[in-house]
């Protein structure tokens, strides 16, 4: 995804980590223009994420992301446009406290990390980037997969997690988050 600006100034690293703040390292927390740059970045690829998962409306936006304590990874390639950069992608993450049922159908109440959004732009998707930027959170986060939450999955993400994590045993649940095996034997809060 091009933009009419420099990619690269706004991220410095390959993977920036975003949240409510909107600042993208020093240089943007000292630029108040890259921060709207930063907020056009994030509105466009929220409407692509939706568009390819074909909602009504974003669930990833610049305005949102100011209001919520998600956190947001972001993925560029610094040497694509001449050197200006292009952002490949984002996924968003942020902890929910959700009723769910274990395999015995017993409620849980748990607060995992919660996967909210998850976007490679179409022609990069299937090259890998997606599990550089799932593996970048996975060790930020020190977590394994296993813990984790998905909301709403599509069927390209929960292939993608079959794929790379071996994530096929879904726990049944009647809200739109999905668990898999093993997420009760370690998320064990409270009942
Ligand atoms: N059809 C089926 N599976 C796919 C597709 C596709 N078009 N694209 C990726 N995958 C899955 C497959 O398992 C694939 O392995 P394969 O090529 O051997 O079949 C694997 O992902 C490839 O892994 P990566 O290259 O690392 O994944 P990618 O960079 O494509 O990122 C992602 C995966 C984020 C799901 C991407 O395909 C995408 O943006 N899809 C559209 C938006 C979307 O569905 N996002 C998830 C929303 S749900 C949520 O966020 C909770």
């Amino acid at each position: 995804m091009e933009f009419p600006f420099d990619i690269n100034q706004i991220f410095s690293e390959r993977v920036s980590i975003l949240d409510q703040t909107l600042v993208a390292g020093r240089r943007s927390a000292e630029r108040p223009d890259l921060q709207g740059h930063i907020a056009t970045v994030i509105d466009e690829l929220g409407r692509a994420s939706a568009k390819a998962q074909q909602l009504t409306a974003p669930i990833t936006s610049a305005s949102k992301l100011q209001s919520q304590r998600h956190q947001l990874y972001l993925l560029k390639d610094g040497e694509s446009s001449g050197g200006r950069g292009v952002v490949v992608g984002f996924l968003k993450v942020g902890y929910k406290k959700l009723f769910l049922l274990d395999r015995g159908g017993v409620h849980i109440e748990a607060e995992p990390l919660c996967v909210l959004d998850f976007y490679i732009t179409e022609n990069l998707q299937r090259h890998g980037y997606g599990l550089e930027l799932f593996d970048f959170m996975l060790q930020h986060k020190n977590l394994e997969p296993m813990l984790m939450a998905y909301d709403r999955p599509s069927p390209k993400f929960l292939s993608f997690l079959a794929k790379h994590y071996s994530l096929t045993q879904s726990v049944p649940q009647v809200n739109n988050f999905v668990v898999f095996e093993g997420f009760f034997f370690f998320n064990r809060s409270g009942l």
